[in-house]
């Protein structure tokens, strides 16, 4: 596997491939790899011909309150572990190189980013379309593997190269969990072993939302409640619950095919978000 850190060489790399003949895969990333990194990149190699995971902390999508300076990192366990999944380059460019002093361009995508995670992360999809825009521009892959763990993220990533008429097939990953339900995340290494027992409600939720879906509950204001309570009954503050259309993220009076129940809490310091499209099998 490649190491590869600055964007030209990134993109003289991808010029070689295509000239080639070959197609790319890419896996955007913050590194800190879990198993739910391990099967995007999974996928990617079964859709393309080459592999290419970016590893780069993105420093513009995290609030000022936020956890870009503690963020973890281990860039010699997640360069091995990208190898062994025969990823073909590791690209893991410096901020400097991303974002010299001069670079004042954002990528604004409007609407699916106003509620949910939007509302109380002000600029943070903004960032996130930016570094991915970026990333199409400098990797130029065929395909880009995302998981629905960040559910809002893949729709606004899809509304970005619909609305930009962008030749890249967004691909969305089913999220990844531990055995006991709770949903991979780099940042659950922030849980103590009781927050961590507590951060499971998230899972009892869905659980418990999906029950009452196929038992034939329509009202979503009733499931909102119930959801709320049981969350409630752990020590953990809530950001928000909410039943939305998996397309628009519009909330729903009516809970129906495509309803999406997103949650975000935090729990100690760490926010945890988790969702479930409630009509899938
Ligand atoms: P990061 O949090 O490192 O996640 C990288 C990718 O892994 C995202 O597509 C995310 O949805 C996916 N992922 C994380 N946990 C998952 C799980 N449990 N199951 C399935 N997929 C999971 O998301 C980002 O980085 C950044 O915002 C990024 C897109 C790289 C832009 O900076």
């Amino acid at each position: 596997m490649e190491i590869i850190r600055t964007p030209a060489e990134m993109t003289a790399w991808a010029n070689q491939v295509l000239a080639d003949g070959q197609t790319i895969g890419l896996v955007p990333t913050m590194g800190f790899f879990h198993a739910g990194h391990l099967c995007l990149m999974r996928k990617a190699r079964e859709k393309a011909d080459r592999t290419v995971v970016s590893l780069f902390v993105n420093p513009i999508q995290f609030g000022v309150n936020e956890d870009l300076a503690r963020y973890p990192r281990d860039f010699s366990r997640d360069s091995q572990l990208a190898e062994a999944e025969g990823v073909d380059v590791l690209f893991a460019p410096e901020a400097q190189a991303m974002y010299p002093p001069e670079a004042s361009t954002r990528v604004i995508v409007s609407g699916v980013t106003e509620g949910l995670c939007g509302a109380s992360r002000p600029g943070h999809f903004a960032g996130v379309a930016t570094v991915v825009a970026k990333l199409f521009h400098i990797i130029k892959p065929h395909c880009a593997v995302f998981g629905r763990k960040d559910f809002q993220q893949l729709t606004v990533l899809e509304r970005m190269v619909a609305d930009l008429n962008w030749d890249v097939e967004i691909i969305g990953h089913p999220i990844v969990r531990e055995e006991d339900g709770l949903a991979m995340s780099s940042r659950n290494v922030y849980l103590s072993a009781q927050e961590r027992q507590t951060a499971l409600c998230l899972f009892r939720a869905i659980g418990h939302a999906r029950r009452r879906v196929r038992t034939g509950l329509v009202e979503a204001k009733v499931l909102l409640l119930e959801v709320e309570a049981l969350l409630q009954q752990e020590a953990v503050t809530i950001e928000y619950v909410s039943l939305v259309d998996q397309a628009t993220l519009q909330p729903q009076a009516v809970l129906r095919k495509g309803t999406v129940l997103a949650m975000a809490i935090q729990v100690g310091a760490t926010r945890l978000i988790d969702n479930d499209n409630l009509f899938d099998d």
